[in-house]
């Protein structure tokens, strides 16, 4: 057994130190975090696009059309990721084939706006959380 007195103290010193935390992160512009990209496309895509979204997700065989390879997009385009274009289909989709294959994201992926490098010299504004998934993804592009 360890001093009650000690341990009653602790809780509270952590919900401190998570309060200022949490202060902080709404006092700074929000930041996109790489490892929350990776840990929502698992949540939300995976299913679909499979855990390496190469297109074999558990559900893919049951799909009319298949989800595509997320890793192919910028070699599908020319060696160019389109960053609005895929920000744009992942935050609302509105259906190239049917409008219900792929859910839109938007509700889960809202946040304040960031600014997101293009890779070209420009930048594209969009909610913080679709940034974070986004950029995961572009991360993932193979020749
Ligand atoms: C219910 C299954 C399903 C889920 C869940 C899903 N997708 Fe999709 N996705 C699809 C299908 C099917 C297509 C192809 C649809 C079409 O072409 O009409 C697609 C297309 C896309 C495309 C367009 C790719 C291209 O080259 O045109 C992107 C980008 C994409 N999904 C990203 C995502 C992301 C990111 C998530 C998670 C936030 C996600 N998807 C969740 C089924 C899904």
């Amino acid at each position: 057994m360890s001093e009650p007195g000690k341990q009653s103290i602790r809780p509270f010193g952590v919900a401190v130190v998570i309060a200022l935390a949490g202060g902080l992160l709404v006092a700074c512009a929000p930041e996109p975090m790489p490892s929350a990209g990776a840990q929502a496309y698992q949540d939300y895509c995976a299913i679909c696009h499979g855990t390496r979204a190469l297109g074999d997700g558990p559900v893919a065989p049951e799909l009319d059309v298949p989800p595509p390879d997320l890793t192919l997009i910028a070699s599908r385009n020319g060696g160019v990721f389109p960053l609005r274009a895929v920000a744009d289909t992942v935050y609302g989709y509105s259906g190239k084939h049917e409008a219900d294959l792929m859910p839109e994201f938007s509700p889960l992926l809202d946040g304040p706006d960031v600014a997101v490098p293009d890779g070209s010299g420009g930048e594209e504004i969009m909610p913080v959380r679709l940034a974070e998934v986004v950029t995961y993804l572009q991360s993932l592009q193979r020749p």
